[in-house]
């Protein structure tokens, strides 16, 4: 049985395995963050250079000691040999050390610059990206893709250094015997088949492996994520089979994984030990010919020596493979274009007025599929217009092309401000004149005041005061303990949603903008929130131009005018009266909600 995970983790895994170990594409683009870093990477790269020498010239010492100065009684010299063995030993151990040193400080520099780079990149990202991707999916890429990247630096100074000291030990081997040497190195051949059959073994098994287990940890996820729901649904039983159907599956893949990753390096070890009884049972046998004493047993410790970086080699190999393809994925978001925000010609927006007009609209976020077409519509200066429409009929659409949230392409009509083209206005100038209220208010880790004044922050605290007293959120805010000062835990889960949406009300007003948009803003809220909202509304459309999109059509009744939506076309406008007489789809809408109001009463 086979269990595939939903979504891309499992591919991602797939393709670190089989994936290329050097990816010419990533290299050349991991280049310029590793730049800066020139001086830490010439440094790490003397370090081991200097480590691989003194590391693999240690046996020769002893050869040097044995053969010509123990054979010859030769103690004075033998002194001078123990010394510089001593003080090659030390600087041996310093090298070692820095490099690791310089190699991961050079490694937290990339990080550093990486994820500054990536998070600028993220933030200028147009809103097509975010709707087509998994929050997940980028938290991991962040995390998880740019510390595997990390570690490329630090990863090709130690790979150079393993190959370099397996070069170091060959050419040692051969000054000292070539006979012995190619005797010795016949069972290299042997230990390259064993280490090709065991990755594909392995590869298998891993596979399986990962895939069990991120079927088991998403089970899991899923189980924390939804534990209210699950309890409410009862499903605990069930959930509790599959999941321990899940769970043996993955002890089962671990077992298995388990028994080839252990057998590979006893293993190796046994071919070691075959390569030193070579060079004992041959090399004892030249002795005296054509080998000194001196030379054999160099050779037992180059030997045993010689398979510690071909293991480690095999390791980075598959950890190249990981670094490759989370470097494809990251340059791979690097690479989509950023939204082009502002044209050149875009000029700043001043002094608003607040005369809004939608020009001959029309909008598609995909191709063929029609989401606005041709609307025309006036808002004028300091009134309120209400939108109303089922669910899908383009309202949100609407205001999104209003804050330029998406880009209106050419030819497909146009939205004016006083007059004024916002496609000819800065977004951030335009955005300074509006505030936004969503249904799902989103709060910030911060304490109260900072996410009221998020957008404003030089905002003082009597203007905090202010705007929350106008939405009606102070008396709340005032009565908790720490008041202003009080910490939102995650994502707000300290205060009701109708507190964190008077939060957001506040955010909105603070900055005393000319236009205020609400997109049913009251949607998800208690009573006794949408009791305050509805007494603050005055006070928040006063003297502004304002959008409300609302299901309740209490709120609506007040405006200057109201808009009916339906599958993207403007069907009705006018006010409340006009739009009750005239017995259409707002009518229609407004005797059922009626209805259900007096219902629920
Ligand atoms: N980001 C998006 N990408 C693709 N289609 C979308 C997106 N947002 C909305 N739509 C589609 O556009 C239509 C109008 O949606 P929307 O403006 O959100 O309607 P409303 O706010 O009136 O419920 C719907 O059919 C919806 O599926
Ligand atoms: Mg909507």
């Amino acid at each position: 049985m086979k269990y595939r995970p939903q979504g891309t983790s499992t591919d991602n895994q797939i393709e670190e395995i089989f994936g290329k170990a050097y990816d010419h594409k990533v290299i050349s683009r991991l280049i310029p963050f590793l730049k800066p870093q020139k001086k830490l990477l010439l440094m790490a790269f003397s370090a081991m250079l200097i480590f691989v020498i003194t590391q693999s010239s240690f046996p020769y010492i002893i050869k040097i000691g044995i053969d010509n100065h123990i054979l010859n009684q030769d103690i004075e010299g033998l002194t001078w040999v123990f010394i510089a063995f001593i003080s090659i030993a030390f600087i041996n151990w310093v090298s070692g050390y820095l490099q690791e040193i310089f190699a991961s400080r050079m490694s937290q520099g990339v990080l550093q610059n990486l994820r500054s780079k990536l998070f600028a990149h993220l933030q200028k990202l147009p809103m097509s990206f975010y709707d087509k991707t998994e929050v997940g999916r980028l938290m991991s890429r962040m995390h998880g893709d740019v510390g595997q990247l990390q570690e490329v630096g630090a990863l090709i100074v130690a790979t150079l250094g393993e190959l370099l000291s397996l070069i170091g030990i060959i050419v040692f081997l051969m000054i000292m015997s070539f006979k012995l040497a190619i005797i010795t190195l016949i069972v290299v051949p042997v230990l390259f088949i064993l280490l090709i059959v065991w990755q594909k073994l392995a590869k298998r098994l891993y596979i399986e492996n990962r895939i069990s287990h991120s079927v088991t940890i998403n089970n899991l996820a899923e189980t924390i994520n939804g534990s209210k729901i699950i309890q409410i649904l009862t499903r605990q039983k069930t959930n509790m089979n599959s999941f321990d159907t899940k769970n043996s599956h993955l002890l089962k893949t671990s077992k298995s994984a388990t028994y080839v990753s252990s057998g590979v390096l006893p293993g190796v070890d046994f071919l070691t030990s075959i390569a030193i009884s070579l060079v004992i049972f041959f090399g004892s046998k030249m002795i005296g010919q054509s080998l000194d004493i001196g030379v054999l047993i160099a050779f037992v410790m180059y030997v045993q020596r010689f398979f510690d970086p071909l293991r480690q080699i095999t390791m980075s190999y598959t950890q190249f493979q990981r670094a490759m393809a989370s470097g494809n994925r990251i340059f791979e978001i690097m690479d989509i274009e950023p939204d082009i925000i502002d044209a050149k010609h875009c000029k700043k927006l001043t002094n608003v007025k607040g005369n809004i007009e939608f020009n001959n609209l029309s909008f598609s976020y995909a191709a063929n599929k029609p989401v606005l077409n041709n609307i025309n519509l006036k808002i004028k200066s300091g009134e309120t217009l209400a939108i109303v429409g089922h669910t899908g009929s383009g309202k949100t659409t609407l205001i999104s092309l209003l804050s330029r949230l998406y880009n209106l392409p050419l030819n497909n009509g146009s939205i004016n401000i006083d007059g004024i083209n916002i496609q000819d206005i800065t977004r951030d100038s335009l955005l300074d004149h509006m505030a936004i209220v969503l249904q799902e208010p989103f709060l910030f880790s911060g304490t109260i005041m900072d996410n009221i004044k998020y957008r404003l922050t030089e905002a003082s605290e009597e203007d905090v005061i202010k705007a929350s007293k106008t939405v009606n959120a102070h008396q709340f805010i005032k009565d908790l303990e720490l008041g202003y000062k009080t910490p939102i835990l995650e994502r707000g889960s300290n205060l009701s949603t109708g507190q964190r949406q008077l939060i957001s009300f506040a955010r909105a007003i603070l900055s005393n903008p000319k236009i205020l948009i609400l997109d049913e803003a009251t949607a998800n809220i208690d009573s006794t929130t949408e009791d305050l909202i509805q007494k603050a509304l005055k006070n928040l459309v006063y003297e502004r131009t304002a959008i409300i999109i609302a299901h309740r059509l209490s709120t609506i009744r007040e405006a200057d005018n109201i808009a009916v939506m339906d599958q993207g076309n403007l069907i009705e406008v006018g006010n409340h009266k006009k739009l009750i007489q005239s017995n259409g789809l707002y009518k229609k809408l407004y005797d059922f909600n009626y209805d259900s109001i007096e219902i629920a009463r």
